[in-house]
């Protein structure tokens, strides 16, 4: 089987990131930090790893502060050069984008994550696409979108992440109705956006990382709104699981953190604090003393 090179992906970030309010009054979502990162540079990361060269941003109002980030910084950057600061002048590097690999559209509306995507299409043409959500990151020894790219050259058609999880979560996830069930890959033969434990097909359920063709952009065009009134993307892969390309979910290996929720930001600023050689000897020694603390106070 030929397939084509994943180049462009698709990062929705128009999101109102209510959740985190009042941090996110004045801050993006994808701006908040993740030990000294932003949440959005996760995911460019992992993009770039797996192959992506353009990177197509959903965006809408108050999100300028994501675009200053992507930018060059030339007063900050003579600064750090005339200190002769080359370390962070690199890790400066590392975030800008050269001019043209980057592009942003607007969602005027929040009509849900298939019109995000679908407000992307011109930019997509006929090609296969990645679709990154940045709440999701994911700690993984080979990038998740990698893992993906990989099988993808084996498989074609559309391929979405997908984790175990809880029966009762599955009404905060896509779920996945299982075809055939090759272990690391499955075939899908239905999927369901944010079912009831009592309705949903399994616990394998969908997390933010997709390949798709360009099929789910036409899909887009015309599906109706699904789940929660919003035009769900969900629904477009669904449409493609009874087509002879089909879908497929990959059993991803790593760790995924739910930055979309405080609980989830909080975990992932543990462990990606724990997993940073710099921190990990003196923030280790803080909790161990915290919760020895905890403990001798019960
Ligand atoms: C979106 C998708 C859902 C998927 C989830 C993964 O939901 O609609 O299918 O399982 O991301 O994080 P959201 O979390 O944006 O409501």
């Amino acid at each position: 089987m030929t397939t084509t090179r994943i180049t462009k992906a698709i990062f929705p970030v128009a999101g109102l990131g209510t959740r985190f309010l009042p941090a996110t009054k004045s801050i993006p979502k994808e701006i908040m930090t993740l030990v000294d990162r932003p949440l959005i540079q996760y995911a460019i990361d992992e993009a770039r790893a797996a192959g992506i060269t353009e990177f197509i941003f959903v965006t809408s109002r108050g999100k300028s502060a994501l675009e200053d980030y992507f930018d060059d910084a030339p007063e900050l950057e003579a600064e750090l050069r005339r200190k002769n600061k080359a370390d962070l002048l690199e890790v400066l590097r590392h975030t800008n984008m050269d001019s043209g690999a980057i592009a942003y559209v607007r969602q005027n509306r929040p009509m849900g994550l298939g019109h995000a995507v679908w407000c992307a299409r011109r930019l997509i043409g006929d090609e296969p696409f990645a679709v990154l959500l940045p709440d999701d990151v994911i700690a993984a020894d080979r990038p998740c979108l990698q893992q993906m790219v990989e099988m993808h050259a084996e498989t074609g058609g559309c391929m979405v992440a997908a984790m175990e999880v809880a029966p009762h979560r599955t009404s905060s996830y896509g779920v996945l109705d299982i075809g055939e069930d090759r272990g690391t890959v499955v075939r899908v033969k239905g999927m369901v956006e944010k079912p009831k434990p009592e309705d949903a097909p399994s616990t394998l359920a969908v997390i933010g990382r997709y390949i798709l063709t360009p099929r789910v952009m036409s899909n887009l065009d015309r599906i109706k709104t699904g789940a929660g009134g919003e035009i769900q993307l969900t629904d477009a892969i669904a449409e493609e699981t009874g087509s002879a390309e089909g879908v497929f979910g990959l059993r991803f290996q790593g760790q995924r953190y739910d930055c979309g929720t405080k609980v989830g930001f909080l975990q992932a600023t543990v462990a990606f604090g724990l997993a940073r050689p710099d921190l990990k000897d003196e923030f280790a020694d803080f909790l161990h003393g915290y919760f020895a603390q905890a403990k001798a106070a019960q």
